[in-house]
């Protein structure tokens, strides 16, 4: 896959938007494994969650041409950066602030992708709008992550693949037991350790 070009940016806007680092390649990499399988499949909808600069959701574009992608971001300034680097790559994103998948009524995907905020901190920490929601994940680093476990029943369509970016400290085990209680099988296919952190991309279909 392609990585989209970035150069647009103004560095120090990454004062206020997560700035792509080993975790958000590791998810393109993820995807590039598995872009037979994606290809076969001929996704029309692909939602990334939680799309800090863009980087993913735009290669998922640029490799999927014709597919109709979609962002959502807690973090106002991620949404018009992910709109700003999707235009400067000749992709269609529609980039939408919101809380996880909350104002999609109707919608259901092909492909939904969340690099979370995963590190495990206070609960007080997690929740803000700001670049704080970049890390902060609150309990066993799955605050936010767990809540969109339990929509994504609804969103995801039911032929989809859902790829969520874990680290060890968030008990990959214990989502797959959520996800399975949902319906859902799971598979662990990347992993990468990154200085002290274990990073590793999780699979789920129905
Ligand atoms: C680790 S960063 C990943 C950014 C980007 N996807 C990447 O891989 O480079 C996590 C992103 O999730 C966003 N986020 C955190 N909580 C969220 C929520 N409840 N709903 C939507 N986005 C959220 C953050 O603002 C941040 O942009």
């Amino acid at each position: 896959m392609e990585t989209p070009y970035q150069n647009h940016i103004d560095k120090k806007e990454f004062d206020h938007v997560y700035e792509p680092a080993e975790d958000s390649f590791l998810l393109i990499d993820a995807i590039e494994k598995d872009l037979q399988y994606l290809k076969a499949k001929n996704p029309t909808f692909c939602l990334e969650v939680g799309s800090g600069s863009g980087l993913v959701i735009t290669a998922v574009g640029m490799a999927f041409p014709g597919t109709f992608c979609m962002s959502t971001d807690v973090n106002y300034k991620a949404c018009v950066m992910s709109r700003s680097t999707a235009n400067h790559n000749k992709v269609i994103l529609d980039s939408v602030n919101m809380n996880l998948v909350d104002s999609f009524t109707d919608h259901m995907f092909d492909v939904i992708l969340f690099n979370p905020p995963y590190v495990v901190t206070e609960s007080d920490e997690c929740g803000g709008k700001d670049i704080t929601a970049s890390w902060a994940g609150g309990v066993k680093g799955r605050e936010v992550t767990d809540k969109l476990l339990d929509m994504i029943p609804k969103k995801l369509a039911r032929n989809g693949t859902f790829y969520l970016l874990l680290i060890e400290e968030n008990i990959p085990d214990e989502v797959a037991a959520i996800m399975a209680a949902l319906g859902f099988t799971s598979e662990i296919i990347i992993r990468r350790k990154v200085r002290n952190e274990q990073q590793l991309v999780m699979k789920f279909c129905r």
